[in-house]
């Protein structure tokens, strides 16, 4: 990647296209699952070498619950697989691994694989993944706007505590601003994705699906980022 470009600090990923990738091939839409987790891990690898700070990557949405169970099942397997060994590989590489959503209804053995990946990592501090695995942006609304509800009752903070910065440090995790998200396959939508954290973000929708989505791929990406104007509502 050419040095001059500007790194977003924080990237935003909905992988998307699997189950496209693989019908194409004549292949089960599971193979597509499979294959982007080759996909993704080629990736982290890249983000953390080229300086990327946070990453936030759709794994799996509250709304894909809808989907067949065989499916739902494959993926939660896969989860346990990745956190329980592919990922092994990020403690030295220095990613700090977090999760974003609900753990109500995931299985006790995906959250111990997640809270193992958490406490492995921990202490890294090169490139923070935040994983949203049975994410929702409505969720993670409705569920800060309880906890801030609570602390209120409990007459932890007062009204004029509640300010932008108060509910972002209230959300799932704290974190800053998505200045970039991705979305694969070309579908031109959010899907529930993080919708007060992209309120600035530049999007970037690339046909490509995401098993595809290679280190080229993402330098086409950053490039692009490079092209844009952000004016956040003023004049440039
Ligand atoms: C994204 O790929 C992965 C998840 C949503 C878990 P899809 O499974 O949505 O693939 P398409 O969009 O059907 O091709
Ligand atoms: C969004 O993709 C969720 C993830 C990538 C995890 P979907 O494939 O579920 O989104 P829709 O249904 O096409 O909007
Ligand atoms: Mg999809």
């Amino acid at each position: 990647m050419n040095n001059n470009l500007i790194i977003p600090n924080h990237i935003g990923i909905i992988m998307d296209g699997n189950g496209r990738w693989a019908q194409e091939k004549g292949l089960a839409r599971t193979m597509g699952h499979k294959k982007a987790v080759e996909t993704l891990k080629d990736l982290c690898i890249y983000m953390a070498d080229v300086g990327v700070k946070y990453c936030s990557l759709y794994a799996f949405s509250t709304e894909n619950f809808k989907r067949d169970i065989k499916e739902v099942n494959f993926l939660m397997d896969l989860f346990i697989t990745i956190f329980e060994k592919e990922f092994a590989f990020l403690i030295d590489k220095g990613v700090k691994v977090i999760f974003s959503g609900r753990r109500k209804p995931l299985s006790d053995k995906v959250l111990k694989a997640m809270d193992k990946i958490v406490e492995d990592t921990k202490s890294n501090k090169k490139l923070v993944l935040n994983i949203c695995l049975n994410y929702g942006s409505h969720a993670e609304i409705i569920d800060t706007t309880k906890k801030i509800c609570d602390m209120y009752k409990n007459g932890k903070i007062n009204l004029d505590d509640i300010d932008e910065e108060f509910i972002s440090k209230n959300l799932y995790n704290d974190l800053p601003p998505l200045d970039f998200v991705i979305r694969t396959s070309g579908e031109l939508r959010l899907s529930n994705f993080m919708m007060w954290q992209a309120s600035y973000a530049e999007f970037y929708f690339p046909k490509t699906y995401f098993p595809d989505f290679n280190s080229i791929e993402f330098d086409k990406a950053i490039l692009e980022f490079n092209n844009r104007n952000r004016r956040f509502g003023g004049i440039k």
